[in-house]
């Protein structure tokens, strides 16, 4: 039986979230944070970045350890960019770059997406995904969270960018949220057996 799994991140943030979600519903299992330099690739997807983090760090680290990646994509009118670039984007041009390239555009629908990869003691993989759509509000509103979230307004909360609504409230309705569940669920299938 599994006591504790490493999470290879240096964001002592997303240790937080991820081991307060482990402790209400999983009290056996600990998380503990593994700061490790992760590798990123040029791919199209998260599935591939996420996978190919975890094959690189394999042999620097025991398992079961997982890593997590996440990104905004902006539908139709920029075909899903910045997407797997995300941090470099948001390092670069930010939230005002996508605006601007935004600018007097209707069709607005964006969405947030996080890949959870995991490797088993066995070094089985697998992938846990969890999706927030929505549209990209015409201004930065809000002061919460980070990243893009000033210009993100979730179909679940109507009117309001992630900025706005505040943390606790982001954090039960995210696509980090929605992937860690779908992780969690997997242990918790895995125990009843
Ligand atoms: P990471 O893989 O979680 O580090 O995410 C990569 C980039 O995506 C971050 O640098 C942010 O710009 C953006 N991002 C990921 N998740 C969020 C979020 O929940 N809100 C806003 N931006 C995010």
């Amino acid at each position: 039986m599994i006591q504790s799994i490493k999470f290879c991140t240096g964001n002592p943030n997303k240790v937080k979230e991820v081991q307060s979600m482990f402790t209400n519903s999983l009290p056996g299992i600990s998380i503990v944070q593994h700061k490790l330099p992760l590798v990123e690739i040029q791919a199209e997807t998260l599935e591939q970045v996420a996978l190919f983090k975890l094959q690189s760090i394999q042999n620097k680290i025991t398992p079961p350890f997982f890593i997590e990646d996440a990104g905004f994509f902006v539908d139709d009118h920029l075909h899903g960019f910045p997407g797997v670039y995300s941090h470099y984007v948001m390092d670069t041009i930010g939230c005002e770059g996508i605006l601007t390239l935004m600018q007097d555009k209707k069709e607005r629908r964006a969405h947030f997406e996080a890949v959870i990869a995991y490797m088993d003691v066995n070094k089985n993989v697998f992938l846990f995904k969890g999706e927030n759509v929505g549209e990209v509000s015409l201004e930065k509103r809000g002061t919460s969270g980070f990243g893009f979230d000033p210009i993100f307004i979730s179909n679940d909360t109507p009117g309001k960018t992630f900025a706005e609504i505040g943390l606790e409230e982001k954090n039960k309705i995210s696509h980090r949220r929605r992937a860690l569940e779908k992780f969690i669920n997997y242990f918790k299938s895995h125990l009843d057996k």
